[in-house]
């Protein structure tokens, strides 16, 4: 996809592989970045570097992801492509023993690491389905495993595919 001239919206902008999609955009001529993250300091500083637009946002949370797709939308123009790449990694405790980790970490795990992509699928599509060659999604391609962790269990294993098939099916339809 090529984003010349389009508005791009990359989450978890503060750092790493999202700061670094931020500056590619940018040079490669978008008209406008917007960096989203958790950190509001790291967002306007990956915004400032690529003259674009910083938005505090938690991708678990669908209200924000809402809030700030239609506030974009509304004031710089139509979002042509949404990187939903912000993500955690909380390994377990115990690297042998998938069950160590807490159901607090799972959770925050699967809000951000599962959620965060099916929120920005339906933040993006409220006002009607993505038109294919105009807008496109892009889910971090590089998830080891949606939550990050080792899923030795076939039960597992068997809920993770579920799971993020579901989540892949719904961005693949609507990108490119
Ligand atoms: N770096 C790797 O080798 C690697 C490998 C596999 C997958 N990934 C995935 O690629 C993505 C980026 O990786 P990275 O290494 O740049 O990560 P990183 O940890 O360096 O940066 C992640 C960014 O996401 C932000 N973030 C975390 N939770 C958030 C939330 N709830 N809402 C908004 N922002 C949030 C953080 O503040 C941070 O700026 C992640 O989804 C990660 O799981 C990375």
């Amino acid at each position: 996809m090529q984003v010349q001239g389009k508005i791009v919206v990359v989450t978890g902008a503060a750092q790493g592989i999202g700061r670094a999609l931020c500056e590619r955009f940018h040079r490669d001529g978008a008209a406008k970045v917007i960096a989203a993250d958790l950190s509001a300091q790291g967002a306007a500083d990956a915004a400032e570097a690529v003259g674009g637009l910083a938005f505090a946002c938690d991708v678990s949370q669908a209200d924000e992801v809402q809030t700030m797709v239609d506030r974009i939308e509304a004031t710089v123009g139509p979002i042509a492509l949404y990187c939903s790449n912000a993500g955690i990694l909380e390994r377990d405790p115990d690297f042998d023993d998938a069950a160590s980790a807490s159901e607090a970490s799972w959770t925050r795990s699967w809000n951000v690491n599962v959620m965060g992509h099916g929120h920005a699928a339906r933040g993006t599509s409220r006002k009607g389905p993505w038109k294919k060659g105009t807008n496109a999604k892009l889910k971090s391609a590089t998830h080891p495993s949606i939550t990050g962790r080792n899923l030795p269990s076939p039960h597992a294993g068997d809920h993770f595919c579920t799971s993020t098939s579901k989540i892949a099916n719904i961005v693949a339809e609507q990108a490119e």
